[in-house]
C-alpha cells in the first residue's frame, strides 16, 4: 500500500528541506570563517618570513605621536621579541603581535591586553598604561615545554 501525498505537499515538504538546507548551511559557513578569522587577526603574514617582514624584521617600540606608541612583537619558542619596553605613564600603546612558529599567547595580567597570537596572523590589542610599574608580559596559550618561561616586561616610568 503507497502513501498519496498531495502535489502542493511534496512542494511543501521540498520546501521546508530547502530551508533547512539552508540554515546549515549559513551556520556551517559562519563557523568555519569565524574558526579561522578570529576578530583581533587584523591582518595576514607569512609565519616563514617574520624576520624578513616589515615591521616585525625589527620588532620594538615607535613613537607615533604625543603619548602614542606602537609595539611591534614577535613570538617565538620560548621569548617575546623586544624583551622589554619602557614607557612614560598615560602612554596609549598599541601592540601588533606575530608568532614566528606556534600558537601562543600575549597577555599583561593587569591590564586588559589578553590576544592569541596565532602564525599567519597579526593580532593587534591597546592599552594606556596610566600608572608607574613593571608589569609582567606572560604568554598564556601553552606552546611547549619552555612555555612557562617565555614572558617579557613593559616597564611604565
Ligand atoms: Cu608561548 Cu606559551
Amino acid at each position: 500500500m503507497g502513501i498519496h501525498i498531495e502535489r502542493t505537499e511534496r512542494i511543501w515538504i521540498r520546501v521546508a528541506f530547502a530551508i533547512l538546507v539552508f540554515f546549515l548551511a549559513v551556520v556551517t559557513t559562519a563557523a568555519v570563517v569565524d574558526g579561522l578569522v578570529p576578530p583581533s587577526h587584523i591582518q595576514s603574514i607569512d609565519p616563514t618570513k617574520v624576520s624578513e617582514t616589515p615591521p616585525f624584521d625589527k620588532p620594538g617600540l615607535r613613537k607615533v605621536g604625543e603619548g602614542a606608541y606602537e609595539a611591534y612583537y614577535v613570538a617565538r619558542i620560548f621569548s617575546f621579541a623586544p624583551n622589554q619596553i619602557d614607557v612614560p605613564a598615560g602612554s596609549h600603546v598599541t601592540f601588533y603581535v606575530t608568532s614566528a612558529d606556534v600558537e601562543h599567547g600575549f597577555s599583561v595580567p593587569e591590564t586588559g591586553v589578553n590576544t592569541m597570537v596565532t602564525p599567519g596572523w597579526v593580532s593587534a590589542v591597546s592599552h594606556t598604561f596610566k600608572t608607574p610599574g613593571t608589569f609582567l608580559l606572560i604568554c598564556n596559550e601553552y606552546c611547549g615545554a619552555g612555555h612557562q618561561v617565555m614572558a617579557a616586561k613593559v616597564v611604565v616610568h
